[in-house]
């Protein structure tokens, strides 16, 4: 079995265990925990879906991101070829390769809408640094940001962003070529060193500002809206939301665990590694979460505010905060860092494929995939403006109502997602070399019984039930 360091991609692997953990992480930890999940949990009701979530993430995401890592290292090669070296291994058919160019997809498209939205951050970036500016030429170094404007202006900054085009564009346009430069200069060099100091970095400030919105917000309504499950909310279409924002946050089913999983060497123990890197996930979305919530029903916003919402808490916080020019600058600028650290995985995926299937040089393969994903995203920032009355999939009815950007992330997350996951579990459970896979898990005999269960079983029928019945009856 072709294995570890040195993959044909032109990858040495990583340094670490800790630098792999941190790349992970990094990889998870993203615009899915600070702007996804608190946009979902505020439509989807609150409690329920955030219930429903931490189920799936326990009961099918952890063992995922186990089966995952572990056929990339098992596999040695890109998303694709890991997954054909493993079947090819295993005596069954290498059309599972299939599966790899789903997941290589999904990824792709979802770098395309999430460039534009880490485009939105940088926008933020943007304006609370020139705040900042304003307030050091001024003398007072404590002001907070957007100072003198009413929260209806402050909140409104989204809506004029929305309606420009032009910016929209050049931030993702800004973003994208980040990821791209870092993607060129490969995993040893670009990845690790970004993710390195940076994840730490976000998570201290995440807690501080998360503080001082429990101080300050409506910290209770915000834990009752988060944590009191009301039943009568849960619905097929909010269970496959849920499902698709597990494995959106985690990484899984797109690619970035796959390809990343092939650059771990042997001596890593692979299932403490996946609980961490759930744990850190999970723990940095429901600290957002309440982040965001407390200030939400401090000013009077909708929790159902959509994907606009945190850009229209976050600064409003900012604004009343002592210092708050200084600590929203330094806050948007690591969000867009945790952006950039899933950004990569997410052209690292496509990319090593490229260069394992053409033989390019790794930045001929990094720029020509981030050029095309640019110019899908392209598509989703006009979807706010000229072509606002764009309904991709209109005539479905859980997309009737979406532009074009919601479209592409629904499409991704309610959609492919689950598919992605669901064939990674029918492969690892039942095709995969049993042998194989349970000498790469380094799972004890009874642990490996219960995880075998949750990926043969619990999850094909669990990610099959939801994909039935959120589906289809939007169909009929
Ligand atoms: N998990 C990342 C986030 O939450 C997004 C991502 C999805 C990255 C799929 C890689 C693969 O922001």
């Amino acid at each position: 079995m072709v294995s570890t360091a040195g993959t044909q991609s032109g990858e040495q692997g990583w340094s670490s265990r800790s630098a792999f953990i941190l790349a992970a992480v990094g990889a998870a930890v993203g615009l899915g925990n600070i702007w996804r999940f608190p946009t979902l949990a505020g439509e989807s009701g609150g409690g329920a879906f955030v219930l429903v979530y931490i189920g799936f993430v326990v009961l099918l995401g952890l063992p995922l991101v186990l089966s995952e890592i572990m056929l990339g290292r098992a596999g040695g090669e890109d998303a694709i070829g890991s997954v054909e070296n493993v079947a090819r291994e295993s005596g069954v058919s290498t059309r599972w390769k299939g599966l790899g160019a789903l997941q290589i997809t999904s990824g792709f498209l979802i770098l395309s809408f999430y460039s534009v939205v880490a485009g939105w951050v940088i926008n933020y970036v943007y304006l609370a640094g020139g705040d900042f500016l304003g307030a050091v030429m001024s003398g007072d170094v404590f002001a907070g940001a957007f100072a003198g404007e009413t929260q209806d202006q402050i909140t409104g900054r989204m809506g004029d962003l929305f309606a420009d085009p032009t910016r929209l564009i050049i931030l993702h346009a800004i973003f994208m070529a980040a990821t791209i430069w870092i993607v060129a200069s490969g995993v040893h060099d670009g990845i690790e060193k970004a993710a390195t100091w940076l994840m730490p970095a976000f998570f201290v400030l995440l807690v501080i500002i998360t503080i001082y919105g429990a101080l300050t917000g409506n910290f209770g309504e915000a834990v009752a809206f988060l944590f009191t499950p009301d039943f009568s909310k849960l619905s097929p279409v909010v269970l496959n939301e849920a499902l698709g924002q597990a494995l959106f946050s985690l990484s899984l089913a797109a690619g970035g665990l796959l390809t990343y999983g092939a650059y771990v060497s042997k001596d890593v123990n692979l299932a403490p590694t996946a609980g961490m890197i759930a744990m850190a996930d999970t723990t940095v979305a429901i600290l957002a979460g309440l982040m965001i919530f407390p200030i939400v029903f401090a000013v009077g916003l909708d929790p159902a505010g959509g994907p606009a919402l945190i850009f229209q808490t976050l600064p409003v916080a900012f604004n009343e905060m002592p210092a708050g020019a200084l600590v929203g600058f330094v806050f948007f600028i690591l969000i867009f860092f945790a952006a950039l650290t899933s950004s990569i995985s997410l052209l690292e995926g496509p990319t090593a494929w490229v260069i394992d299937k053409t033989g390019w040089a790794r930045k001929k393969a990094a720029i020509v995939v981030g050029l095309v994903a640019f110019a899908i995203g392209v598509t989703c920032a006009l979807g706010y403006n000229v072509w606002s009355e764009v309904r991709p999939l209109g005539f479905w009815n859980i997309f009737a109502e979406t532009d074009i950007l919601d479209t592409l992330d629904g499409f991704t997350g309610k959609i492919m997602l689950p598919l992605g996951a669901l064939l990674v579990a029918l492969f690892v459970g039942w095709r995969a070399d049993a042998n194989m896979v349970k000498a790469q898990t380094g799972l004890s005999d009874g642990m490996f019984l219960v995880w075998r269960f949750l990926v043969a079983w619990a999850a094909p029928i669990a990610v099959s039930l939801v994909l039935l019945f959120g589906l289809v009856p939007g169909l009929l």
